[in-house]
């Protein structure tokens, strides 16, 4: 047996725009997902989060499904838009109730809330007025937000997180463009990564100066990091692995622990990574409580002069920025979106963050796993998801039995849901979800969750 902390949090994880659906509803205002879903062309076969799980009518439903699976936590994010329609301004009372109905119901079934402020469904109207995180306001109305929620629901919500994987909107949104807000540019993620830090920077700030001695909560960010392994032995490929690293998660983890971007980016950027001002930097170090990392694969990082080329489906950014190419080895399985199951990376790279942030107390705040699977007879048996959740939970046994500080566990997703530009084709989900019906069916990897939770770890 795999035993886990007796306190080890046991939980699973959605975002707003992919479960919740209601995208108008009792007015709420539009995001930029929103606005990009309803572009043709942009997300496969057309899908929009406008239904999506309809989470919002059906949460009671969704909170007894938690409890069956007798979670202690469960993560989710709140729409920026639902609560400030254009992003500014008085709070959208009925938005709010609904997050407050929500942790009430959370709550009563014994379960914790753990809440994202921003899961990339940014109110349309900053994007469309101000450009969005390329604006150097928006660290000010992202704090007015933050405000508004620890107001409402800090009662009650112990747990916040900032923003989830800036680095994805960074790059996916504002450089490749395949993620709202659909911008192409260079440049973009490196001016939008710095706009969102200096956002969290002012987040926490309003909780830690206006909220945290009354509520007694903790705050962090949501990064998200594949492990790099080097391509093989050779000095170059360890430099070039390590600098993947830097430039993925040191991007966004080394200014909220050492308070500035990581040497080898600032060498190789130059000018086109902004700066921060002293002001920034004082903020935003030791700004999170909890180190909160999404992981999901690994790939294999080669020294490239140039860049070279990129393994399809790795987020790496600009491969040329970093003098990397990008691969996997072919004996590695792979899940649906093509992402290899490597469980040993999550231990290697838990071991990185050790390292390099002097052991901090992490909470996987993600790791999940897409697979094809239908309802047959009334039941999915999605073997190869209990599989890859079955590996990387002993990885993180492992990493914890190396040292790592690992707090929690939050399993990517609760249900199967709206996979941003894939549409609801990736099922990531412990219970189905026809998206005809609204019809939720716990997987085979649900029970199996259960068990693990019910036990407090895996059995050999
Ligand atoms: C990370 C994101 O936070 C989440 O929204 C997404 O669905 C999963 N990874 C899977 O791609």
């Amino acid at each position: 047996m795999r035993r886990f902390p007796e306190d080890f949090v046991w939980g699973a994880a959605t975002s707003a725009y992919q479960i919740e659906g209601a995208w108008d509803a009792d007015g709420k205002g539009p995001s930029v997902w929103d606005a990009f879903a309803h572009t043709p062309g942009r997300i496969a076969n057309g899908h929009t989060g406008d239904v999506a799980c309809d989470h919002y009518t059906r949460f009671r439903e969704d909170v007894a499904l938690m409890a069956d699976l007798g979670l202690k936590a469960y993560r989710f994010s709140i729409s920026w838009p639902r609560v400030q329609p254009t992003g500014t301004g008085a709070a959208n009372e009925a938005g709010l109730r609904f997050y407050s109905d929500l942790v009430d119901a959370l709550l009563e079934a014994g379960i914790t809330p753990w809440v994202t402020l921003h899961h990339w469904d940014l109110p349309l109207a900053l994007q469309e007025e101000h450009g969005g995180w390329l604006s150097p306001r928006m660290a000010d109305a992202f704090a007015d937000y933050a405000r508004i929620c620890f107001d409402a629901l800090g009662d009650r919500v112990r747990h916040w997180i900032t923003l989830n994987e800036p680095w994805v909107t960074a790059v996916i949104g504002y450089g490749e463009g395949t993620f709202a807000p659909g911008l192409a540019s260079a440049d973009g993620p490196y001016r939008a990564g710095h706009e969102m830090l200096r956002a969290h920077g002012a987040a926490a700030e309003v909780y830690r100066r206006e909220f945290q001695a009354d509520q007694g909560g903790v705050i962090g960010m949501a990064n998200n990091c594949d492990w790099r392994e080097p391509a093989s032995g050779a000095p170059a490929d360890r430099a070039a692995a390590q600098r993947a690293l830097e430039f993925y998660l040191g991007w966004f983890a080394d200014p909220l622990y050492h308070g500035d971007y990581p040497a080898s980016m600032r060498e190789r950027l130059g000018g086109r990574l902004p700066t921060f001002s002293d002001e920034d930097r004082a903020r935003l170090r030791g700004s999170a409580d909890f180190f909160g990392l999404n992981h999901y694969t690994t790939h294999l990082v080669a020294h490239a002069d140039g860049g070279g080329p990129v393994y399809d489906g790795a987020n790496v950014g600009w491969a040329e920025d970093q003098d990397v190419a990008v691969s996997v080895d072919p004996d590695w399985p792979t899940t649906a979106m093509g992402w290899p199951v490597v469980p040993d990376g999550c231990r290697q790279l838990l071991g990185w963050i050790d390292d390099r942030y002097g052991r901090p107390p992490v909470v996987l705040t993600e790791n999940g796993c897409a697979y094809d699977a239908e309802v047959v007879d009334g039941a999915v048996e999605d073997a190869r998801r209990i599989d890859y959740h079955a590996g990387y939970l002993a990885a993180c046994h492992d990493a914890i039995a190396d040292g790592a500080d690992l707090r929690g566990y939050f399993l990517w997703s609760l249900l199967d849901n709206f996979e941003w530009a894939s549409g609801y084709d990736k099922r990531f989900g412990l219970h189905h979800v026809d998206f005809a019906t609204g019809t939720r069916t716990p997987k085979a990897s649900a029970r199996w969750y259960r068990d693990v939770i019910a036990r407090g770890g895996l059995t050999d």
